[in-house]
């Protein structure tokens, strides 16, 4: 099939990639000129692993244009898979979704609107109210979200756990289900709400069990219990399951805190108070503050201390610092009067404040020296290749605060760190 896909971000990019590889022609629309000449040299503007070959791989069943008219001319489904930010007052802005459905008016050719981007429960009545106004009524409507994570978003498109697909009319559900006829994964049709709502459901709750993870672990520091094993035991419930129960410096990135947002002031603007959704959210702003209130008690105060960020976007595995824990770190430990210092392999470092303000070293122990403090803030597996028995006697005091759970405790101890995990402190 001929796809317009909308958007050259992580989702766009990712799904334009994988829709090539399943054969289909795909052009892809973006208004920002700089994304769509790089990707026309064949450079990728964001890191993801394997976005890169299947791009190559499949370049001739591929294009690039900033002319919404060139990308839907011919294609007979149009993704739309534009970001969703969220306002000052916290709702999903819409504008960049509807301004694509604005610059469709012409594509009466098309087959299906599918919107992948994450949209609050009643966007697609909208959009369908506007495909009406455009004179695009003949035109199906489905909402397709998408389940996959950054870092992993490749492999997560082409071997899913299922596909979404909402619809009012059953030819648009089998349109977008042909789409992916050689996905594995199960297809689960539904109404066009009820699939919105699956994707806000889904990241509430992973959101929910890491804040609920956090919240054990800060109590399992007060009982002297240890998180790490009181997870791997609990997840052993197959009622439960062993994932998102990592406990940590809380959960950034471009979604959990979008979503999450979006949905409370969707339930808000409904007239219901998500008490639950509130916690959730209130836990993983308290944990990224949690580290500086560590760093303080054990240096018996920051003013003046230098610490060390290791890792600082908000997962291993890409260069992506929306909304990454490390960024309110930062902030915390300079408004607290601390030298920050920080060391990752890949991010984007944005050149605001905090970061302005930190200075960027080309290594975990090039950071670490003469450093009072080193936080882990990014599981990144160099770390653990990190000659830490070599580091220690550098640094000023050796204190290391792993914010990942990532290294062990009795080693680290073993080579003579004042060492403190998350939800851990029974350890020797
Ligand atoms: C998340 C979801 O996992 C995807 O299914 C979804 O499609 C995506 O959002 C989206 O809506 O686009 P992503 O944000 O890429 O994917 O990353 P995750 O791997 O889910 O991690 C999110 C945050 O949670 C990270 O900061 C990570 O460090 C943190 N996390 C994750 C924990 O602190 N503990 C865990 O056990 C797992």
């Amino acid at each position: 099939m001929r796809i317009a896909v909308f958007g050259a971000g992580y989702i766009g990019l990712v799904t334009a990639a994988c829709f090539a590889e399943l054969g289909h022609t795909v052009a892809v629309r973006d208004i920002r000129s700089e994304a769509v000449t790089a990707l026309r040299a064949g450079r990728t503007p964001i890191h993801e692993p394997g976005l890169d070959t299947l791009l190559t791989r499949n370049a001739d069943r591929l294009s690039y244009t900033i002319d919404a008219d060139e990308a839907v001319r011919g294609a007979e489904v149009a993704y739309i898979c534009v970001d969703t930010p969220p306002t000052a007052g916290g709702d999903a802005d819409l504008s960049r979704v509807f301004a694509v459905v604005r610059s469709l008016r012409d594509a009466t050719h098309l087959t299906a609107v599918v919107v992948k981007s994450t949209v609050p429960v009643g966007t697609g009545a909208r959009v369908r109210t506007a495909l009406d106004r455009v004179g695009l009524r003949h035109v199906g409507y489905a909402s397709n979200p998408e389940f996959t994570a950054e870092g992993t978003a490749v492999h997560d498109f082409l071997h899913p756990d299922r596909i979404v697909i909402g619809t009012w009319d059953e030819q648009t559900a089998a349109c977008v289900a042909d789409l992916h006829k050689d996905v594995p994964g199960t297809i689960v049709t539904l109404d066009v709400e009820s699939a919105e709502m699956v994707k806000l459901t889904a990241n509430a709750f992973l959101a929910t069990k890491i804040s609920f993870a956090n919240e054990i672990a800060n109590i399992c520091d007060l009982v002297g219990a240890d998180i790490v094993a009181v997870t791997r035991a609990v997840g052993l419930d197959q009622r439960i399951g062993p994932h998102f129960l990592k406990a940590g410096v809380g959960w950034g990135g471009s979604c959990f805190p979008k979503d999450t947002l979006a949905l409370k002031q969707m339930a808000r603007n409904a007239g219901h108070s998500p008490q639950l959704l509130d916690a959730v959210i209130e836990v993983n702003e308290l944990q990224h503050r949690r580290p500086v209130v560590r760093l303080r008690a054990a240096l018996g105060g920051l003013d003046g201390a230098r610490v060390a960020l290791l890792g600082t976007t908000f997962k291993p595995g890409t260069d992506d610092m929306r909304q990454a824990p490390s960024t309110v770190l930062a902030a915390r430990l300079l408004a607290e009067g601390a030298e920050v210092r920080c060391w990752d392999p890949l991010a984007k470092l944005p050149d605001t404040a905090p970061w302005s303000h930190v200075s960027r070293s080309p290594s975990p122990a090039h950071s670490m020296a003469e450093a009072d403090a080193a936080v882990i803030v990014t599981e990144w597996p160099e770390l653990l290749d990190v000659d830490w028995p070599v580091v220690r006697p550098t640094m000023r005091t050796p204190v290391i605060l792993d914010g990942r759970n990532l290294l062990d405790p009795a080693t680290m101890k073993g080579v003579g760190y004042h060492y403190l995990g998350v939800g851990r402190s029974r350890l020797p």
